[in-house]
């Protein structure tokens, strides 16, 4: 969000000068956090914070890659290759006007993310088949006029394990958990907090090295949102705020290590891993799924 004088037209798009329409509301905004800001709490910048119109551009980009994760479910089965998966999304993704984000994303080579069974993430498509039993889990972010929307599920490969499913379901639960607690004027460490609550109970580890992210105009932007819960202070919910969480979920341990193609990030136990992703928009009531 860009600063705006008093009588230029408000940023939400109203066509009402900004003194009339939306000065009042940055200014109660802007003062919540100063408060915040004062008790030493990071506080978002203006620029950070998404106007009406940024947020429903980030939906409509976030509902394609929702309707792409939708139609992955009924292509995924044992026989298809990671390839096939990664050109699914990539066909679907241009066929409705939109950029498959990850592609050349600093070097990526494909249009997606696959990651099976002991991958973490950032699994690269190739000709590997998948298998009877597999879990794989599918990362997509569409570009839709200008705007990011990143989505990922975990899918199940004819029929998986006990533990395997069990893993996903938690995992799923995970996210489900750090949805409901995001809400203004709260620190995003409560998000953390509401995941290690759901795993560590059920027994699994919580991936640390890899955090969700902000997200609008830009693929990956401030703020850093853990995934566990921080020994640092961690930055002020505000409504406009536009950012992922994605929960990566161990089987065994939560340390990765990544191999040497740069990306895929792998357990260093070799057990299971799991994620599911939203990207969701701080609203002035509590939340809103815009991939959802
Ligand atoms: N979609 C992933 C995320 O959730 C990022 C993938 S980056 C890529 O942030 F380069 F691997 F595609
Ligand atoms: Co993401
Ligand atoms: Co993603």
């Amino acid at each position: 969000m860009k600063k705006v004088s008093r009588n230029d037209p408000c940023w939400c798009g109203s066509t009402e000068k900004y003194k009339k329409c939306h000065l009042e509301y940055d200014q109660d905004r802007q003062r919540k956090l100063s408060v915040f800001a004062q008790r030493g709490y990071p506080v978002p910048d203006i620029g950070l914070l998404k106007t009406g119109a940024d947020i429903e551009g980030i939906r409509k980009s976030g509902q394609l890659t929702k309707s792409i994760l939708d139609a992955l479910s009924g292509f995924i089965q044992p026989g298809i290759s990671t390839d096939a998966i990664n050109e699914f999304v990539h066909e679907m993704t241009i066929k409705n006007h939109a950029i498959p984000a990850p592609l050349n994303y600093k070097g990526f080579p494909k249009s997606c993310c696959t990651s099976v069974n002991e991958v973490i993430c950032h699994g690269i498509p190739s000709d590997r088949r998948l298998l009877e039993g597999d879990i794989v889990n599918v990362d997509v972010t569409c570009i839709l006029n200008g705007y990011y929307g990143d989505s990922c599920r975990m899918y199940e490969v004819g029929k998986v394990s006990e533990r395997a499913r069990r893993l996903s379901d938690v995992s799923k639960a995970c996210l489900d958990a750090a949805i409901s607690v995001v809400q203004p004027y709260l620190p995003i460490s409560v998000i953390g907090e509401a995941i290690e609550k759901v795993a560590h109970e059920a027994g699994f580890s919580v991936v640390r090295d890899f955090v969700g992210h902000g997200i609008g105009q830009i693929f990956h932007q401030s703020p850093y949102v853990p995934h566990f819960k921080p020994d640092y202070r961690t930055m002020i919910m505000a409504p406009g705020m536009v950012f992922t969480i994605e929960p990566m979920i161990n089987e065994g341990k939560w340390q990765s290590k990544v191999l040497a193609d740069g990306w895929t990030a792998e357990t260093i136990d070799g057990k299971l891993s799991a994620q599911w992703e939203h990207t969701v928009a701080v609203t002035d009531q509590g939340v809103d799924v815009l991939t959802a």
